[in-house]
């Protein structure tokens, strides 16, 4: 989809293909919307007046080829009255887009008169997330069912101002789609080292990235991680993503849960939605999208990604129930159930993050657990962490951002639901806090560190979509989060 920003001219506003305009809550006409309805012969007021549409947020009305605006056809969109700005002017994009993507206009005009350029860009932004679509796969699809909208024209009054402001945005959609794009591809694509060899492109960014084999893992004595892939045919990977635009900061850290496929190993998962697994990589794509937005827009800080890539199969070599582990930390680990294997993935990931990097700190993201889903449903991810200035920092940026945070308890007495009879800690607690326990089994690799934990196991993937900004399927959750997070906290 192209983006185009182009100045108003208010005695003729745009009338050709689709053109969105803002009904603020109340039913009150903007300045774009009365532009149009002068040239309309107060086509728009009567619209308003006529029905139930009165410009509240999440609803809109289309007028098709009204009088004196006879090629085009007018989307009113709601905006609530709570005040215009940066965040109204990314839903009514995302929102205008979703209502006339598959209407047959080639074009769609975000009419913002009165609008800053940085609104514009955040006009823009929002069309953009709005368009993400993973069709690659397909073959078949009829022309009439494929979004028709190809340019998206951003009028407003300073359009050089808003294609400045753009910059910055257009790095971060680029970044969330790199991210959905990874969570999106089938299993038989994208596998461990597939995957790795995806983020090595990003070299081309600026990035550093390496690549450790199993080999090279059993060397530094990863053998929790190593455990959960052991039944695969593929070779799991840790790959180590660098940014270096902080000088000589120490730098921080990020950890990613990217089991390509999950099917529970021996301890299988039901038939039913098992094909949903593929997304059980959403924490490292997440850290991927992150380092990706970071390099996109040249970002002032040192920060390391850190993704630790296994595919979790059953399979006469595959791990058992009953197995014990030794990790790279040293601590062993008897497996009880060999579906909870992302905080094994972790464990070593986390450990092997501090020891080489001294990190000022580690965030770690994963789609970890169901429970996390029980506990806070789709919309929230899961926060625990083991230091209050970090924590207030994501829920800064999550507030900012609108990916949401809840913070979660790390309560000391439960630590015995996690204590083994004859290894230093077993992979799973019992139901009870289950996204509890994987947080304490994971905290008791991270040593001295500031550490959060971010359990995305509901936010990582939307079925169906509630927010135009994230179509069905992969949301790429905790990339804008994260981004900000730095960009407000951690750049010098
Ligand atoms: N990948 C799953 C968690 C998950 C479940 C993510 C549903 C997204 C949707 C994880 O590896 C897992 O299987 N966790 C188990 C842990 C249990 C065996 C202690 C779970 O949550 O049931
Ligand atoms: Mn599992
Ligand atoms: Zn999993």
């Amino acid at each position: 989809m192209r983006i185009e920003f182009v100045s108003i001219d208010r005695a003729n506003p745009p009338s050709d293909g689709a053109v969105a305009t803002v009904v603020v809550e109340g039913g009150k006409l903007s300045t774009g919307a009365e532009l149009l309805d002068k040239v309309a012969g107060g086509a728009l007021g009567r619209a308003v007046a006529a029905g139930r549409f009165k410009g509240a947020k999440g609803t809109n009305l289309e007028l098709v080829a009204p009088a004196g605006l006879e090629g085009a056809r007018i989307a009113m969109v709601g905006v609530s009255d709570k005040g215009w700005d940066g965040d109204a002017a990314e839903d009514f994009g995302a929102s205008a887009y979703a209502a006339v993507k598959t209407s047959g206009a080639a074009t769609l005009t975000l009419l913002l008169a009165d609008a800053s350029g940085e609104e514009g860009a955040r006009a823009a932004f929002g069309a953009t997330l709005a368009s993400y679509r993973f069709d690659k796969y397909r073959t078949t699809e009829k022309p009439e069912k494929k979004p028709s909208v190809e340019t998206v024209r951003v009028a407003v009054d300073d359009p050089a101002a808003a294609e400045a402001a753009w910059a910055t945005w257009k790095s971060l959609a680029e970044a969330i789609f790199f991210s959905r794009d990874l969570v999106s591809e089938p299993p038989n694509v994208l596998y461990p080292e597939s995957y790795a060899q995806r983020i090595k492109a990003l070299e081309s960014m600026g990035l550093e990235v390496e690549i450790l084999g199993e080999a090279e893992m059993a060397k530094l004595g990863m053998g929790s991680l190593l455990g959960v892939g052991q039944g695969s045919r593929r070779d799991s990977q840790l790959v180590v993503i660098q940014w270096k635009g902080g000088g000589d900061a120490q730098p921080i850290a990020f950890v990613g849960k990217g089991v390509t496929f999950d099917t529970g190993g021996i301890s299988i998962k039901p038939a039913d939605g098992m094909e949903d697994m593929k997304w059980d990589m959403g924490g490292s794509a997440a850290v991927a999208g992150l380092m990706h937005a970071l390099a996109g827009r040249k970002a002032k800080a040192n920060v390391v990604g850190i993704l630790g890539l296994v595919e979790n199969m059953p399979d006469g070599n595959a791990q058992r129930p009953g197995d014990v582990v030794t990790s790279m930390s040293g601590q062993t680990i008897e497996i009880i159930n060999t579906d909870a294997e992302g905080r094994l993935v972790l464990a070593d990931a986390l450990w092997y993050c501090q020891d080489r990097f001294k990190p000022k700190f580690m965030v770690d993201l994963a789609t970890l657990t169901g429970a996390i889903i029980i506990s806070l449903g789709n919309d929230v991810s899961g926060l625990f962490s083991n230091n209050d200035e970090l924590s207030e920092n994501l829920l800064a940026a999550s507030k900012a951002t609108g990916e949401q945070l809840w913070r979660m308890p790390l309560p000391p007495a439960y630590e015995k639901q996690i204590d083994s009879m004859i290894a230093d800690v077993k992979n799973t607690g019992g139901r009870a806090g289950g996204s509890i326990t994987a947080g304490l089994f994971l905290q008791r690799f991270v040593n001295n560190t500031p550490w959060a934990h971010l359990d995305i196991a509901g936010t990582a993937w939307k079925k169906p979509s509630t927010v135009p900004t994230i179509p069905d399927g992969a949301t790429g959750f905790g990339v804008r989060l994260l981004d900000r997070m730095v960009a407000d906290s951690y750049e010098s």
